[in-house]
């Protein structure tokens, strides 16, 4: 079984992400670090606990970073995931179940061997790079985020995940190994409501349709990060460009862009740039994740 460990900011998809993962018979979870991104760090635990909860996995271990961008203010996505992180999903579990002491960079950089999984801004990512660049130099990282053809959905040019941290998305993306996977090929897999049966799982995605019905016209969303996980488990399904990424740091709008790069001295990385069928990709994500 392939190790990996999932750096997150849960949030509606990566929900869907997380149990796409933990129900997998070819991936081995070793643990989690939670970044602040659709909602504070703190959110995120709570939510990453009722969903290990759920899969009766609550003994694997939960590590937390910073708990804000690199750089400047923080904005979470609670106008898309809900005020908790979870739609309008409430019903906690009271869960005795602390933190790991070791904070999210150490943990990344002690388990260096598993492919980390990064459905978040890449804040955690690019503290252990600045913790230790040479180990960092070895991770291998399958990061949702950015969009080199589509257009972005925080403006028109930026992706949510690098446009709130872009300071360690260009770290992340110029000097570690990262596969991107960005709304190129996110924006094409849809929910709604017909593919969900289960009541609570109802309840947490109604929020993503009205957010989407609200700003995109559509009565359904877009699944962003369960595709890093069927990308590991399925790369033959995606095609992708190698190419020198690079993200926009200045303030205006172009902040948060990412682009490709000349730069000679950044590294090759790989962006996903389509699939070969969604429909098959759809069918197989909702079978693992929504029943
Ligand atoms: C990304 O931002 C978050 O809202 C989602 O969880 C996903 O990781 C999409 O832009
Ligand atoms: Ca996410």
């Amino acid at each position: 079984r392939q190790k990996i460990i999932i750096d997150c900011d849960p949030g509606i998809d990566d929900m869907l992400a997380i149990r796409y993962a933990l129900r997998s018979p070819k991936l081995e979870v070793v643990g989690f670090s939670v970044v602040s991104g659709n909602v504070a760090d703190y959110k995120g635990v709570n939510n990453l606990k009722e969903i290990l909860y759920q899969e009766n996995r609550l003994v694997l271990p939960i590590h937390i970073g910073r708990g804000r961008p690199l750089n400047k203010f923080f904005r979470d996505a609670e106008d898309t995931h809900g005020q908790y992180g979870l739609g309008y999903f409430s019903d906690y579990h009271q869960l005795d179940k602390a933190v790991a002491p070791e904070s999210a960079s150490e943990f990344l950089l002690a388990h260096a061997d598993c492919t980390i999984l990064a459905l978040g801004p890449l804040t955690n990512i690019a503290d252990s790079y600045l913790l230790n660049p040479t180990l960092a130099q070895s991770f291998k990282i399958i990061s949702m985020g950015g969009n080199l053809y589509e257009q972005g959905n925080m403006s028109e040019f930026s992706e949510y995940n690098y446009w709130v941290d872009p300071e360690s998305a260009k770290l992340a993306l110029n000097h570690l190994d990262v596969t991107m996977v960005g709304l190129d090929v996110t924006r094409k897999l849809k929910f709604y409501p017909e593919d969900v049966v289960d009541e609570t799982d109802l309840e947490i995605l109604r929020f993503y349709f009205e957010f989407h019905q609200k700003y995109e016209n559509f009565y359904g969303a877009v699944i962003n990060d369960p595709l890093v996980v069927d990308y590991l488990l399925y790369p033959q399904d995606y095609t992708s460009q190698k190419v020198k990424l690079d993200v926009l740091t200045e303030e205006g709008e172009y902040r948060g862009q990412t682009i490709v790069s000349q730069d000679n001295d950044y590294r090759l990385n790989q962006a996903l740039v389509t699939v070969s069928d969604i429909n098959k990709i759809k069918a197989r994500i909702k079978k693992q994740v929504l029943n």
